[in-house]
């Protein structure tokens, strides 16, 4: 089966063994969703670390086919579809076993990075993330943020000198914030937990829909760092940050002082996540400088 490089390295790389096995079992598990549900399968989309492809039924509906190592991400991601049903792309059924999910195709399909005028970009999104609202519900398996915070703590623990270009002075600070933050909620909700333009879809006419929630409890203004870590400009990164925190703070009437925090516990989190070696996402680590740079000009400046 010809596999994109991209994908088998990035399976590899995350899920060790387990991942070479399921990579060998994939043309079984295509041919069991085809018997299945009576389904032709077609190429696959661009792909990260599960198997996505468009496919016909026998009555002519287009479906998406997403195929995922059966672990926990899969289960966490299942059950936040579950939750979050009439307000994202609509799951028609699912496998639990075998990883499997079946969607609704989304058409046209393109995704909230095609838009080039970014503030038209960051309205969407703004209204897209309004309609997720779900109550969180009493008994789940999804994890709330303090997991993020674990995840920090262990980072720093094994990288007390820092990792790749995070110093070891601003992981603990990172990790203090991080205490602080979740000591502070005000109010829990479910939330996307991996919301960015390539996660929101053009769904008709103007309409816009999430997909692909990772599922995570914890506090709104969480939920919109990592859309503030793609699809930045080569140029004016802090001003275009600004802007984004600007509207997403009015859309949905938010802190903004919350999110400049959050900004910079998540962004360490999140590079710290992509360093490989000599390695790291250069992107995402400038921005814990802007996030910094934009709480100390707005917030220590009323202060003083
Ligand atoms: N319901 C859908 N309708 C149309 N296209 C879809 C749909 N679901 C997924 N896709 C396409 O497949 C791609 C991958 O899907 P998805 O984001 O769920 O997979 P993923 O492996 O979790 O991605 P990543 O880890 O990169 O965020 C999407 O970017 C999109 O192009
Ligand atoms: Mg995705």
């Amino acid at each position: 089966m010809n596999l994109q490089k991209q994908f088998v390295q990035s399976v590899r790389l995350y899920f060790k063994e387990r991942g070479e096995e399921w990579l060998q079992s994939l043309p079984n598990l295509i041919q069991y969703c085809e018997e299945k549900w009576s389904i032709q399968m077609r190429e696959p989309f661009s792909l990260s670390v599960n198997y996505v492809a468009p496919a016909t039924m026998l009555d002519g509906k287009e479906v998406v086919v997403k195929i995922c190592i059966p672990e926990n991400g899969f289960l966490d991601e299942l059950e936040a579809l579950q939750l979050f049903q009439k307000k994202m792309v609509k799951l028609i059924d699912y496998d639990k076993e075998n990883g499997i999910i079946i969607l609704e195709t989304l058409s046209p399909g393109y995704t909230l990075a095609e838009i080039a005028d970014d503030e038209e970009a960051c309205q969407i999104a703004a209204n897209v993330i309004k309609e997720l609202v779900v109550p969180v519900p009493i008994k789940t398996r999804i994890p709330t943020l303090k997991a993020r915070e674990e995840e920090l703590k262990k980072i720093v623990e094994k990288h007390s000198n820092g990792i790749g270009p995070i110093s070891g002075h601003t992981l603990q600070k990172a990790l203090k914030m991080f205490t602080y933050m979740n000591q502070t909620i005000r109010q829990q909700l479910l939330l996307h937990g991996d919301f960015h333009h390539y996660n929101v879809l053009a769904s008709g006419e103007g309409e816009w829909k999430a997909i692909d929630p990772k599922g995570l409890i914890g506090e709104i203004e969480y939920d919109l760092i990592q859309y503030m870590l793609n699809k930045l400009p080569e140029k004016r990164v802090y001003e275009v940050t600004e802007r984004r925190v600007e509207i997403f703070t009015n859309e949905l009437n938010l802190d903004k002082e919350r999110i400049l925090l959050w900004g910079y516990c998540h962004t360490v989190l999140a590079t710290a996540w992509t360093v490989d070696g000599e390695s790291y996402n250069k992107g995402f680590f400038q921005m814990i400088n802007v996030f910094e740079k934009l709480y100390a000009t707005i917030f220590d400046t009323m202060s003083n």
